[in-house]
């Protein structure tokens, strides 16, 4: 008899399989008991009719637990009644592992609670899809970046220096000298660029963080790109087809989790369908200053050269209802890597981009620094040591060339297009300034 997986049901109508899977709920009557069963792939629901089987396997049947591991015997059939569309009709029930008083039942929990049973939680249905659509952006990733020539690079993640800024750095004795666990590979990457061309690398970054919003993780997954002879106008247009191609495969591959989720697909269709909008930073100061008054509003003031909180992000992207670039920032709050606007000194040529419905920053790049001096000179004001940065300044003594590349942050696409409130749901284990267990 073949053993099968959930997912696969559709290609054995009529056939009698066998399916290993966990009991995520169950009902019963006197004649007929419904198990709703999970294996991973998907959730569907096991008959079992009183009068179709042996007495012993109906009583199994009554008395299985929650998240009792079972293999099960039965004939799949089609059930229109279900989303899923089938459905097994048992007719035998063997116990592989025994699961009593499982913590986590189908009523209400409070959030620590179901933190602190973090890997039993994974088990939900609701997790199970906001990891579904993680793997899915994850595939479309690689799928995308292979699509248009990028090489992939593994950047380390030991470094010797920071790579973003010196006040969110995790560090750590490496053989008695400091050594920082990295903030984003890019620097590597540029090395990487002048190498091998276009190249992208997709690991766990480090961020020491004290931000308790629902947005950061203090270790997070990061795909970060880098190309060379671009300019960052090119750059935003490759990010575009970038985040557009994610959303898509999304609805591609994991389209039942988002029904799970409940999550509104025509909503993220617009976003593939629309061009995004590209906006300077100083135009989008001055758009929030002209609407402060208004009734629907309650972010604070803020001037030209001022950093947005979230609620002015949360604003100005819903104020375009579609993924907004928001370019050309102030140097003073950006990286010292980033190169000049030509002819303006006090803003870089970056972009954010900003996820519609309130989910923040999604992306950050820019086109990076080429000139060796001027780099140098942005290190050590930077208040960092050239020292550390010899061999990246080596870069812009060997043919140095323009070029530029973003970060995506996964989880904070995972939690957009996911459409949950909170960024702890899109990674299996989140690292919080609270948390590091389980
Ligand atoms: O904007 P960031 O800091 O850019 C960089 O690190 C560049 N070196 C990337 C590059 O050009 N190669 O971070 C990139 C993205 C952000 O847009 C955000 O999505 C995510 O990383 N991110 C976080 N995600 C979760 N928790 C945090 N604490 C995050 N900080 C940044």
């Amino acid at each position: 008899m073949e053993k099968i997986r959930i997912i696969d049901s559709k290609k054995h109508v009529g056939e009698t399989v066998q399916i290993g899977a966990w009991i995520a709920n169950k009902r019963s009557s006197g004649k007929i008991a419904f198990l709703q069963l999970r294996d991973g792939t998907a959730f569907f629901q096991g008959i079992v009719v009183k009068a179709e089987v042996s007495e012993e396997v109906f009583e199994t049947a009554k008395s299985l637990n929650q998240e009792t591991a079972v293999m099960i015997t039965g004939e799949i059939r089609e059930d229109s009644r279900s989303k899923f569309g089938f459905e097994i009709g048992v007719t035998d029930i063997e116990i592989v592992g025994e699961s009593k008083d499982f913590p986590i039942t189908p009523k209400e929990h409070g959030t620590e609670f179901l933190m602190d049973n973090r890997h039993l939680w994974l088990r939900s249905s609701k997790q199970h899809a906001v990891m579904q659509i993680r793997n899915a952006i994850i595939y479309a990733s690689y799928d995308f970046f292979a699509e248009n020539g990028f090489i992939k690079f593994d950047s380390p993640i030991l470094s010797g220096n920071a790579a973003e800024n010196t006040t969110e750095l995790f560090e750590t004795d490496y053989f008695g000298q400091p050594a920082f666990l990295s903030q984003s590979g890019q620097l590597y990457l540029e090395a990487g660029a002048m190498a091998l061309g276009r190249v992208f690398d997709f690991g766990p970054v480090f961020r020491a963080e004290k931000s308790k919003t629902r947005r950061h993780l203090t270790e997070f997954w990061m795909m970060d790109a880098e190309y060379p002879f671009v300019t960052h106008d090119e750059s935003l247009d490759l990010q575009e087809a970038y985040i557009k191609a994610l959303i898509q495969g999304v609805l591609d591959n994991a389209a039942f989790a988002l029904d799970a989720l409940e999550r509104d697909t025509d909503l993220l269709q617009k976003y593939i369908d629309t061009p995004f909008k590209r906006v300077s930073y100083d135009d989008a100061i001055t758009l929030l200053q002209e609407h402060e008054a208004d009734e629907d509003t309650d972010y604070e003031h803020l001037e030209h050269g001022d950093d947005f909180g979230s609620p002015h992000e949360t604003w100005i992207s819903n104020f375009y209802g579609v993924p907004t670039f928001i370019i050309n920032y102030p140097a003073s709050f950006k990286a010292f890597y980033m190169k000049p606007v030509p002819g303006n000194p006090e803003r870089v040529l970056c972009a954010d981009l900003l996820a519609p419905e309130g989910y923040g920053e999604i992306v950050g790049g820019s086109e990076r620094e080429t000139d060796y001096d001027v780099l140098r000179q942005k290190i050590i004001d930077f208040g960092l040591d050239p020292k550390d940065y010899e061999w990246y300044l080596d870069l812009r003594k060997f043919g140095s060339v323009p070029h530029a590349g973003f970060g995506l942050g996964l989880e904070r696409m995972v939690t957009f297009v996911a459409g949950t409130e909170h960024i702890r749901e899109a990674i299996p284990f989140p690292r919080l300034l609270n948390r590091i267990e389980p």
